[in-house]
């Protein structure tokens, strides 16, 4: 037995290193150096087929322009604050229980702040009455950032955040900032007519503005709402802030904003509020609660 193991012992060694035939686990120096050129050789053939094909496929995107746009989604309606489940619960007069919408809101609106926007090489002044698209040249053409057109955060008027910083929060009369989100070369349409616009709405229909309409969500909220004041441009989004470029050629770009502000919410009544955008290319769907839409819980606690 003990001759058996010394046997097994010496030919383990053996195979690890077999100093007779020179062989490292039972190949010579030469066998294993062509393991090693194949493998090599193998790998390279491979990471070369993958980088190709990438280095291919990128060569047909465009930096500037979506190469598949042919079923955009309509976009999206978003407001600041935000919250999680898009609830409002604040008491008034309370400043602990709001400080963090009203944070949330001077942060959002510092770019919009009138120091950011001094830059004539970056911004333009493209008035303050609504008109047709803003041609910025080709979405193709290299040259050259786009200008943005200027938009004012004194434009929102007492829901500015710059004479109540708090938004009309301490008053019980919170302000909501409504922007829609930028999606490249999307060109808004408003509508045509007043027929597919809640009666409420209609008086909002007018030329080169998407309008924006705020209700009660619920039946049982119907009158519990009170009067809603819009700021902005003509109280919409205006139609020379479109298109959007894209971050590459359009990147001091601002989107225009709607302050909505609830002027006499019944208190101590959890609301359930609406906004809406109209126009002839905005959908709304089923799935996506903020596709040309959103809806938010408001609740104002009496002090
Ligand atoms: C702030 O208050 C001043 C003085 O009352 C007024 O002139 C100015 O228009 C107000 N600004 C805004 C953005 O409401
Ligand atoms: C829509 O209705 C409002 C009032 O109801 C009216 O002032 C406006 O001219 C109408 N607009 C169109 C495009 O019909
Ligand atoms: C606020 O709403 C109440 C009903 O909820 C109404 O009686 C009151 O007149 C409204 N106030 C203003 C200033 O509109």
């Amino acid at each position: 037995m003990p001759a058996a193991s010394k046997d097994g012992d010496g030919g383990w060694k053996n195979f690890l290193w077999n100093s007779e035939k020179k062989e490292l686990l039972g190949r010579t120096g030469g066998s294993w150096f062509k393991i090693l050129i194949f493998y090599v050789i193998f790998y390279g053939c491979l990471a070369g087929i993958f980088v190709g094909t990438i280095q291919a496929l990128l060569l047909t995107l465009s930096d500037h322009k979506p190469t598949y746009q042919d079923r955009v989604a309509p976009p999206g309606l978003s407001h600041t604050p935000r919250s999680e489940k898009s609830e409002l619960s604040f008491t008034k007069g309370l400043e602990s229980s709001y400080s963090s919408y009203i944070k949330g809101m001077h942060s959002f609106l510092e770019m919009y702040g009138d120091e950011k926007q001094m830059d004539l090489m970056k911004f333009e002044d493209c008035g303050k009455i609504p008109r047709g698209y803003t041609n910025r040249g080709d979405l193709d053409s290299e040259v050259g950032t786009r200008k943005a057109c200027m938009f004012k955060r004194s434009w929102l008027g007492e829901c500015s955040g710059l004479n109540d910083t708090t938004f009309g929060f301490k008053y019980g009369k919170p302000c909501l900032i409504v922007k829609l989100n930028r999606i490249v070369n999307f060109r808004p349409k408003p509508p045509t007519s007043n027929d597919t616009i809640p009666e409420a709405a209609q008086s909002k229909v007018q030329p080169d503005v998407i309008p924006i309409h705020c209700s009660n969500k619920r039946e049982e909220d119907q009158g519990k709402i009170g009067e809603i004041l819009y700021f902005g441009l003509a109280e919409g989004f205006p139609l020379q802030y479109y298109p959007y470029y894209g971050k590459h050629l359009h990147s001091q770009y601002l989107q225009p904003l709607v302050a909505v502000k609830f002027t006499n919410l019944t208190l101590n009544h959890e609301l359930r509020i609406e906004c809406r955008v109209f126009g002839q290319n905005i959908q709304y769907s089923e799935k996506d609660r903020y596709q040309g839409r959103f809806d938010i819980k408001i609740h104002v606690k009496d002090s």
